[in-house]
């Protein structure tokens, strides 16, 4: 999704915005471009459709000490040059925005009334000559910027730069994250921590509302009043060393296989011998279980089929749960019960609906909130009452892989929390406590023989290429695990993939079924398998392509029409984290062999900042 760089210094500033926006890259953009003020005090711009690579090679000779630089995500304005960011107001102003103006339109008419012209279809445009028009009656670059928010609907992070004011970066934050980069006698603005890395390392979050200005050696930030304030000065923890492919062929594939590390640090210092230990997930994690009586989960995407599947375990464990789409919640109403926790998931702790649906659940009586994440300095985690985080360490393929089993293994962490409190037990837990920590502790073991069923995969996924449909199957905490594997699927192989629980095969979608709709089915020896293998029958006898996932004693056999992938057999509350490793394998060599952009799929984002 969009990305904004800036800076003010005393050396010339174009190889760090070029730097910043490379390291936004993974956010998902489609275009790209930045803007100096030179040393002749004009605004040199350039911009290009894809690639931050393609925008490196139309910059020689751009220079200055004042810059900002954005990738964009099309919104309003298909992806193309005349859309991209900066928008300009002639040659004195330019803006980078993130976000949605929504009253575009009746300023576009007063604009055009006043004599401006336009020259992209963006909502931004309007942005930039607002301010514009503000400093030509005579507001100097702050004012005008503050008299334009006050003016603008909808979400905003902006960048802005005037030839008129060559020392000044100015930077408006409301509904879409900013922060401002501390440097040595240099200062920056991004909307995400990782884009200044190698520059900054201390640095401040804007509230919605603020408006910050800018400068070498200075950094003046207002409130939504216009009153000036101070903002915590953090340090970040962020580092390169997991931006690098270390041999992989994607991001994809290596974040596939760090999951054995990666849960492993989920449940770093958080067991005990037996029982789940409270203290380490969060100083007042303790107060908040005991207050939780039910559980309202929201979330997007991947993070809402981890909710999905924990609902089974907290169900399961005597804890009402219930679970939404972050866009839908918003726009609805609701009836809270008493000690509802509010539980959102996001591996990124950005996304604009889950956060939304945060500050709206907010004023709704819910007695605390908490969030499972994976981003420490992300807005969520600053939103929420408590914070546990995922630890998978950062996570750049747009398709989501151990952000999702982590998330899973901590979800299981709270459940279990909760647990003791439905039941009426004590710290020591029981016996059902004892063999899932027991469990939890055999995952990374379990991870690696699950990722060790590669080369078989491969040998599946070349049924897949030339397909344009499929269908998943799953039953209880398996049809959510069916429909993150139709999820990874349609992202990043573009194949049509629809999951659904195999019990409603018969209600519909068996009349899709032939020898061109390879039916994928995940079945774990459970108290479901029978069912589910009566639902596979139902495929058999209509000619479909099976491709069971299926456990070594399930008694599932490969034939001509069915492929049967043996898993070793695991216990049933963590199996759901055991049989979503195979299920990403899959996608990804179905796309490889496709030859798909994998880390960034087409029409994607990594952080999805806009509603
Ligand atoms: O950062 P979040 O977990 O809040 O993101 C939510 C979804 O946008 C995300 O999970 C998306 O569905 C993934 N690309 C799926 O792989």
């Amino acid at each position: 999704m969009c990305g904004i760089v800036g800076a003010v210094a005393s050396r010339d500033i174009t190889p760090v915005l070029l730097d910043g926006l490379r390291r936004l890259e993974y956010r998902g953009y489609d275009s790209a471009g930045l803007a100096v003020v030179n040393q002749d005090d004009e605004i040199d711009a350039r911009r290009a459709v894809g690639r931050v690579a393609a925008l490196e090679e139309i910059v020689n000779g751009v220079n200055g000490h004042l810059g900002i630089a954005h990738t964009r995500w099309a919104t309003h304005g298909r992806p193309a040059e005349h859309n991209a960011h900066p928008q300009l107001s002639s040659t004195d102003v330019a803006v980078v925005h993130n976000g949605i103006i929504e009253n575009h339109q009746e300023l576009r008419e007063q604009q055009l009334a006043a004599g401006y012209t336009f020259t992209s279809e963006t909502d931004t445009e309007v942005i930039v000559h607002q301010i514009d028009s503000h400093m030509k009656a005579g507001a100097d670059l702050l004012s005008a910027v503050q008299k334009t928010v006050d003016e603008l609907k909808g979400a905003y992070g902006l960048g802005v730069i005037s030839r008129h004011a060559p020392n000044t970066l100015v930077a408006a934050r409301r509904g879409s994250p900013l922060l401002i980069g501390l440097g040595e006698a240099e200062n920056f603005v991004a909307s995400d921590m990782s884009a200044l890395i190698p520059v900054a390392r201390k640095y401040m979050v804007l509230e919605d509302g603020d408006i910050a200005c800018v400068k070498q050696d200075s950094v003046q930030i207002f409130d939504q009043n216009h009153k000036p304030i101070e903002r915590k000065v953090l340090v970040s923890t962020l580092s390169d060393a997991e931006t690098e492919l270390e041999g992989y062929a994607h991001f994809m594939k290596k974040e596939i296989h760090e999951q054995t590390r990666a849960i492993t640090e989920t449940l770093e210092g958080r067991l005990g011998a037996n029982t789940v230990l409270e203290i380490p997930l969060g100083k007042n994690a303790k107060e908040i279980f005991d207050a939780t009586k039910e559980i309202k989960i929201v979330a997007c995407g991947t993070s809402y089929n981890a909710a999905c599947v924990a609902r089974y375990w907290f169900e399961e464990f005597g804890v009402r749960c219930d679970v939404e789409i972050a866009s839908e919640y918003r726009y609805r109403k609701h009836v809270v019960n008493p000690g509802t926790l509010f539980v959102t998931i996001s591996q990124s702790g950005e996304t604009l609906d889950t956060m939304a649906a945060l500050d709206m659940a907010k004023g709704l009586g819910y007695t605390n909130t908490l969030c499972v994440c994976n981003a420490p300095e992300s807005s969520l985690v600053r939103a929420s009452d408590l914070t546990i985080f995922t630890h998978a360490g950062r996570e750049i393929g747009v398709a989501s892989t151990k952000a999702f089993t982590t998330q899973l293994v901590t979800l299981m962490l709270l459940a279990l929390c909760l647990r003791r409190r439905a039941l009426g037990l004590d710290y020591d837990g029981d016996e059902v406590e004892h063999e899932i920590v027991q469990e939890l502790r055999s995952l990374p073991n379990q991870i690696e023989h699950a990722l060790s069923l590669e080369d078989e995969i491969i040998a599946m996924s070349k049924h897949f290429a030339d397909k344009h449909h499929s269908l998943f199957l799953g039953r209880g905490m398996h049809f959510p695990i069916a429909v993150e594997g139709a999820l990874k699927l349609k992202e990043i192989s573009y194949i049509h993939a629809e999951a659904y629980a195999a019990g409603e095969l018969k209600h519909g979608p068996l009349a899709l079924v032939d020898k061109d709709m390879p039916v994928v089915a995940v079945a774990p020896n459970d108290e479901l398998l029978e069912k589910l293998k009566s639902n596979l029958e139902e495929v058999r006898a209509r000619g479909g392509q099976l491709f069971v996932f299926a456990d070594a004693h399930s008694g599932i056999v490969s034939d001509n029409d069915t492929m049967v992938l043996n898993v070793a057999p695991v216990n049933n509350h963590i199996a759901p984290i055991i049989y979503t490793i195979p299920l990403q394998l899959l996608s990804y060599h179905v796309a490889l062999i496709k030859g798909t952009d994998i880390d960034k799929p087409r029409n994607l984002a990594k952080s999805v900042t806009v509603e």
